[in-house]
């Protein structure tokens, strides 16, 4: 059974694929399609627009033209009546102005006729139109000349009636027929002329329509277009919030992890300090003694055997020269793991020490500005201004190529601002994001780990300028456990 299920699901899981990828396909198209239609209508109205136009004013010309013909024909019918009645009145009366008005009046009727066989020829009108016309042509040549040969037989004295045509007899029963065709062709005319009155009609009803179904059209797209384009604006607004909102819990992360990474700084840097102290106390207390007694020891055996025994004390004498060294060597590593000075004296002569013997060794002018008295500060404070101080003399003395050093330590308003200035090649841009050498770093994180603030940067015109401002009692409280604090001016 699972089988059978499986073969018939088969073709079905195709076709809603099919369908899926279909209406995927419309979704991402269908602004496409949309605009391609919208544009095929457009166009497509605007043809139909100006067809229509081009029709009305074709059919507007032949109503014209209709209308023209048909007062012709009329014209030429009233003068076909005027020519009878003055041909009556000179029988009448023999006048010979009646004669003379038949003329000009045959005259105006050829006009007129001439103008009607332009058109009636130009294929304004059908072939039985024209054959109607070609025949009372023919009967209005004839009835002119019948007119002027009664006329020519009435008057008293041969008349000029040259401009009249030749003469003929007509007959009577031709002259209703003149008037029956012309009423015939007149109708046509009429007829015609409101054929395309109303054809003219219709077509400025579908113009109309058309045009009504174009603007509509152009609403109906305009209002998708600015839906379209408020949904669009909606969706940026929501995704700028969006990205704001993330950069505010990424700024909130890179903070929190950048305190978590102070704190551990200092913490690291205090329990050093800590082991530091604890060594060199063990160092001085311990391995001082034992060397202080053996080389007791050692000197009262040099003096016992110096007179006995020569050789033994010339050894005794290499022995004592010898402790000598490791109890230097013990001062040396005491020294910098835990400066005495600073441990007994205070940050102000550490610093004086500390600028001496630099300014010793490499040659340097020291410039000091210190206050003339001792001061009282945190004692971890105290140690990061002096490993501060000690980490930027070693680097202008590794690096500056300076010929004038200075150091001012300034006390006031709960602050506390050190100074540490070379007068070398300066530090480069390159050098401050430096990742792999720590001794910038291990300076930036003891300042900040107390709440402090510190920069370096190139000195005008030259040279190097460090800047360290910390408050004289720590601000900063550090969020791990820290090992209990070692007891200040610890003897080394
Ligand atoms: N006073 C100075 N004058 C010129 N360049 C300096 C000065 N101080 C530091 N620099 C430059 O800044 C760089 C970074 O100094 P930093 O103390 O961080 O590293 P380091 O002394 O090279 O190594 P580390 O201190 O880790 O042993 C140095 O390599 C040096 O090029
Ligand atoms: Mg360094």
């Amino acid at each position: 059974m699972p089988d059978v299920q499986n073969m018939s699901s088969a073709p079905q899981l195709a076709e809603q694929g099919a369908a899926a990828r279909l209406a995927d396909w419309m979704r991402t198209r269908s602004w496409a399609i949309a605009m391609t239609v919208a544009i095929v209508i457009t166009v497509g109205g605007l043809v139909i627009l100006e067809t229509a136009r081009q029709r009305i004013t074709a059919e507007y010309e032949t109503a014209l033209e209709a209308r023209d013909v048909t007062v012709q024909l009329s014209t030429l019918a009233s003068q076909l009546s005027r020519l009878s009645a003055e041909q009556n009145h000179f029988l009448l009366t023999k006048d010979e102005v009646s004669a003379h008005a038949f003329c000009s009046t045959a005259a105006r009727i050829r006009q007129s006729t001439q103008q009607l066989d332009r058109f009636y020829r130009s294929g304004g009108a059908d072939s039985a139109e024209l054959a109607s016309f070609t025949q009372i042509l023919a009967l209005i040549e004839a009835r002119i000349g019948a007119g002027a040969a009664a006329l020519q037989h009435a008057a008293p004295h041969p008349l000029d009636l040259g401009a009249c045509g030749n003469a003929s007899d007509v007959n009577p029963a031709d002259a209703s027929l003149i008037d029956s065709t012309l009423t015939l062709l007149r109708d046509n005319e009429e007829r015609r002329a409101q054929h395309a009155l109303a054809a003219s009609r219709a077509d400025q009803r579908i113009s109309t329509l058309c045009a009504a179904g174009l603007s509509a059209l152009n609403i109906v797209l305009f209002i998708l277009l600015f839906r379209n384009l408020g949904i669009q604006i909606d969706r940026q607004a929501r995704v700028q919030r969006q990205l704001i909102t993330q950069q505010e819990g990424l700024d909130q992360l890179v903070a929190e992890r950048t305190r978590q990474l102070e704190a551990l700084g200092w913490h690291l840097q205090a329990v050093s300090e800590n082991e530091k102290t604890q060594l060199a106390r063990e160092l001085h207390d311990e391995l001082g003694a034992i060397l202080t007694a053996s080389k007791m020891d050692v000197a009262w055996a040099n003096r016992k055997l110096k007179d006995s025994a020569p050789e033994i004390s010339e050894k005794l004498t290499r022995a004592l020269a010898n402790l000598d060294q490791g109890i230097a060597l013990k001062r040396r590593i005491i020294e910098d793991m835990r400066p005495t000075v600073l441990a007994n004296f205070g940050l102000v002569t550490a610093l004086r020490t500390l600028g001496d013997e630099a300014a010793q060794r490499n040659n340097w002018t020291l410039e000091l500005h210190l206050p003339a008295d001792d001061i009282q500060l945190d004692e971890q404070t105290e140690i990061a201004l002096f490993r501060v101080a000690q980490e930027s003399l070693t680097n202008a003395a590794k690096y500056a190529r300076a010929s004038k050093v200075s150091i001012a330590l300034q006390v006031g308003d709960g602050q506390v601002a050190l100074h540490i200035a070379d007068n070398g090649v300066g530090i480069q841009p390159a050098d401050l994001k430096r990742t792999h050498t720590h001794g910038l770093l291990g300076m930036r994180q003891r300042v900040a780990a107390r709440g402090g603030h510190f920069e370096i940067r190139r000195g005008v015109p030259n040279g190097t300028d460090i800047d360290v401002a910390m408050p004289s009692v720590s601000t900063a409280t550090p969020s791990v456990d820290l090992p209990p604090a070692t007891p200040s001016r610890t003897p080394v």
